[in-house]
């Protein structure tokens, strides 16, 4: 068939292969979720409902795309890496960002009245994303350990924040009680004032959610009645146990090596 003669413009289009070679992180976020929580009544600091909704349209996204070893997540945000030798949409990164939050978006919309029956969805809510390599697996770890860290410092002061706002004191008067503090004195106030060890409270709030695949052997009966065994994955919901020096990391490569050689499908999730 001819060519017509507007062909052209489509050189215009840039072609964004990801460098070779590189883990490649999408990381999605909520747009202006200080304002979308407080018209959907989370609760503070923390909202049980809408984390695990956050993990549950994570867990969508996995589904899609079976390159995703691991996402990390934690208040409006999550990440998601992609092995290194992907080659889902020959690397292009304008597909794998927008497709990624696109399906975290639209599951985070799918999922919503299950997870808060009680609440209308005022308006649909909206997630930016944006692909970023890291060359080294000590680059990766470190963006880890660094969204972790995140989340471990806006929820100590968010929790003290919302401690003294709960006891009476004015969130100006909380934020001057908090200016300047260290992690030690944050620590000290929730335990002397309120009775609270910081490090009793849920991991998930501490510490943000990680999802892994998992190989798992399933039986199941053949049409000669012997019993087979099939190689499945699953996709779980965890508590991340990262430190500073990232142990999940080399749980995230144990779980990666223990994947090849695997031919099944990635085919459910918990
Ligand atoms: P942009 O991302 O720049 O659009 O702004 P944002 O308003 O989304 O702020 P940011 O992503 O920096 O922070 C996320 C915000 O979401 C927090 O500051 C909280 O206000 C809100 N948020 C996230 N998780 C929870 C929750 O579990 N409970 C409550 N109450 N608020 C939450
Ligand atoms: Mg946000």
């Amino acid at each position: 068939m001819a060519k017509s003669h507007f062909e052209y413009v489509k050189h215009f289009e840039i072609l964004d292969e990801c460098l070779k070679n590189c883990w490649i992180v999408v990381r999605v976020d909520g747009k202006n979720f200080h304002k979308f929580s407080k018209q959907h009544k989370f609760a503070k600091p923390n909202d049980d409902n809408a984390l695990t909704l956050m993990n549950e349209s994570a867990k969508g996204v996995m589904g899609l795309f079976h390159d995703i070893i691991i996402a990390y997540g934690q208040s409006d945000e999550f990440s998601f890496v992609f092995r290194k030798q992907t080659k889902t949409y020959n690397r292009r990164a304008s597909k794998l960002s927008s497709t990624v939050v696109s399906q975290f978006s639209s599951c985070y919309v799918y999922h919503w009245t299950k997870y808060f029956p009680s609440q209308k969805l005022l308006y649909p809510p909206s997630f930016d994303s944006r692909v970023v390599l890291y060359p080294s697996n000590q680059n990766m770890r470190d963006y880890l350990s660094w969204r972790q860290a995140d989340c471990h410092i806006n929820n100590l002061y968010n929790t003290c924040f919302w401690y003294l706002v709960h006891d009476g004191k004015t969130p100006t008067e909380a934020e001057l009680e908090l200016r300047g503090t260290t992690s030690a004195d944050k620590n000290e106030l929730l335990f002397s004032k309120f009775g609270t060890n910081y490090n009793d409270l849920p991991q998930l709030y501490r510490k943000g959610s990680v999802i892994l695949r998992k190989k798992v052997t399933r039986s199941s009966m053949g049409k000669d009645y012997h019993i087979i065994h099939r190689l499945r994955f699953i996709v779980f919901r965890g508590i991340f146990l990262l430190a500073s020096n990232c142990d999940s990391f080399r749980s995230v490569k144990r779980e990666r090596n223990s994947m090849r050689g695997a031919r099944m499908p990635i085919t459910s999730s918990v």
